[in-house]
């Protein structure tokens, strides 16, 4: 009598210690259970701290050296306290992959450089792994949508690196705007692109024949170029909004206009590096349509 009281209430301990363990495994970050890597691609969001996820937060905590900007270790001086920062190794991918032996003059000399840089870079990440230490390469908005750290995936892929994903400036964009970036009574698509270099088959001019919506992250390519490609095929009175500081509560902006009238509106000395064009009916469009 007396054992079998025991034993059920030694049941119901067991019982409640499952549901504690279940509800403790639920709330870790994924990353614990991930693969035993020590190195993290990590995407932080574009503008104010508080875009960060709670597993890009993990990965940083877990991480012993840190790879990013100098602007990312101010932003989140906190969170990378008592880490050690490398900064000053950003934008190392040009010509990353490429024969220097088919490059001449000042290109050449130029890749030369960023090789230089990119192995010492390289070298840095394998000691440090080497040491046992865990490595956080860390980037703003997501990092895998025009990314600068996207090649390490392939110099390090023998190390299954993680991705953690960002909140990329497009999403905070879209946020900005309140629309539906896939809402249009002629369109469901939107294209993501990125200003025109030769060879490059998908220019926006080419783009926009398709009259879909289209967001383009500009990387200091000047403006009025856009505008002037844009301009091609898309109709003058094509809605289009400038976002600036998408994501920065204080300093967010967004201009509209339309295709023939934006250059009236913003010249390039009114554009910082983070500012993306949009384009589309997407930004007129309404579900209740007036009579
Ligand atoms: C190298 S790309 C990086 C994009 C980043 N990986 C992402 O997912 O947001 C830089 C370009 O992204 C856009 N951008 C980045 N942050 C931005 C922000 N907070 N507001 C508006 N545009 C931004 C700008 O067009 C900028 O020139």
């Amino acid at each position: 009598m007396n054992r079998s009281r025991v034993t059920r209430s030694n049941l119901w301990v067991l019982w409640i210690v499952a549901i504690l363990v279940s509800i403790v495994a639920v709330a870790q970050p994924a990353i614990a259970t991930q693969s035993p890597t020590q190195l993290y691609l990590v995407g932080v969001g574009p503008g104010d701290p508080d875009l960060i996820t709670l597993r890009a937060i993990e990965t940083i905590k877990r991480a012993d050296v840190i790879f990013c900007m100098e602007s990312l270790k101010d932003r989140f001086a906190e969170l990378m306290q008592d880490k050690q920062v490398v900064h000053g190794y950003w934008r190392l991918f040009p010509f990353y992959g490429q024969d220097l032996d088919d490059l001449e003059g000042a290109q050449r000399a130029e890749a030369e450089k960023l090789a230089v840089r990119r192995n010492e870079f390289i070298a840095m990440v394998r000691q440090a792994i080497e040491d046992g230490k865990t490595v956080a390469i860390v980037d703003s908005g997501d990092p895998l949508i025009y990314g600068p750290w996207a090649w390490t995936m392939e110099e390090f892929e023998d190390l299954q690196p993680v991705v953690v994903p960002g909140v990329s400036a497009f999403n905070a964009g879209n946020a900005a705007l309140r629309r539906g970036i896939t809402n249009s009574d002629l369109t469901k698509s939107v294209i993501l692109t990125a200003a025109d270099w030769e060879g490059k088959t998908d220019t926006i001019d080419r783009l926009s024949t398709h009259q879909t919506t289209m967001v383009l992250f500009t990387m200091r390519t000047e403006f009025k170029e856009f505008i002037r490609k844009l301009a091609i095929n898309y109709p003058a009175d094509t809605p289009l909004a400038v976002v600036k500081y998408a994501g920065y509560a204080d300093r967010e902006q967004v201009i509209q206009a339309t295709v023939g009238t934006i250059l009236e509106k913003v010249g390039q000395d009114d554009l910082p590096f983070e500012y993306m064009i949009y384009v589309g009916d997407f930004l007129t469009f309404r579900y209740r349509k007036e009579d």
